[in-house]
């Protein structure tokens, strides 16, 4: 009996990802994994990272029965991907910031990557860049705040205008910038309201469209849906509950991490 598609992030950014996959795959049930009791994952060391990363996976993959993961956190992929190949038996699809498609559109050349401290600063989004935007300018911004923000917006608070304009200032102060990759799941769950905290028009790019592409050509007769979705937590919490309610998913069960 094939598995659901368990989709892993630290927090509710993963939900962004949520709306395209069902619209690709209407009829596939989804489990949602979030390592809540480790949010946020951004500004935590590597070593340490992986490590989880790989726990937390091992004990989803486990406890969901899953045909694929999608790892829907930038944060994780740009850094644990290898390792999660190397060590489940389940296909992985990863999330990495949208340069390709950002440059693609970028008619100044100059984009600007709003991620969290861990993402901008990874060798792999060196290579990103390298491999895909060599002929354009990349402002990156360490956007750890907004992940906090996002996180308000689902349980249900408005988010702070005075965060969101502080961090996004770095880019909107470049008077040539036409494009900004929203490198971090969590970013586009706002996306209109970071749009509104720029003075001019700029394109946003995100992954979550090429995720659900990709999953959709990872999968081979996934579970089919029942109902509503499952979810999985690793830390009791009311207000993750009524965000993963929100996307139609049921209360989360408690993940035991190993
Ligand atoms: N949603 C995650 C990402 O795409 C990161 C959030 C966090 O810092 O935990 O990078």
């Amino acid at each position: 009996m094939p598995g659901p598609i368990l989709i892993f992030d630290s927090g509710v950014g993963g939900l962004s990802v949520v709306p395209p996959l069902r619209h690709w795959l209407p009829d596939a049930a989804l489990v949602y994994a979030c390592d809540n009791a480790m949010l946020p994952y951004g500004t935590r060391p590597d070593g340490w990272l992986v490590e989880r990363i790989l726990a937390v996976c091992d004990a989803a993959v486990a406890a969901s029965g899953c045909c694929v993961l999608v790892v829907a956190c930038n944060t994780a992929s740009t850094l644990a991907l290898d390792a999660l190949r190397a060590h489940l038996t389940v296909p992985v699809v990863g999330t990495v910031p949208a340069i390709k498609p950002a440059a693609a559109l970028s008619v100044s050349r100059h984009v600007g990557l709003l991620a969290t401290s861990a993402t901008v600063a990874r060798p792999y989004t060196d290579r990103l860049i390298e491999a895909f935007a060599r002929d354009c300018r990349v402002t990156r911004v360490a956007a750890d705040p907004l992940v906090r923000e996002a996180e308000r917006l689902l349980a249900g608070d408005e988010p702070d205008q005075a965060i969101i304009r502080t961090v996004m200032e770095p880019l909107w102060r470049e008077p040539d910038l036409d494009t900004v990759v929203l490198g971090c799941t969590h970013f586009p769950l706002f996306g209109e309201r970071l749009a509104a905290a720029f003075p001019r028009p700029v394109h946003l790019v995100d992954s979550s469209e090429a995720i659900a592409r990709r999953t959709v050509q990872v999968v081979n007769g996934p579970a089919p849906r029942a109902g509503r979705d499952q979810s999985l937590a690793t830390a009791p919490d009311a207000r993750l509950s009524r965000a993963l309610v929100t996307f139609d998913f049921d209360e989360p069960r408690l993940l035991i991490v190993g």
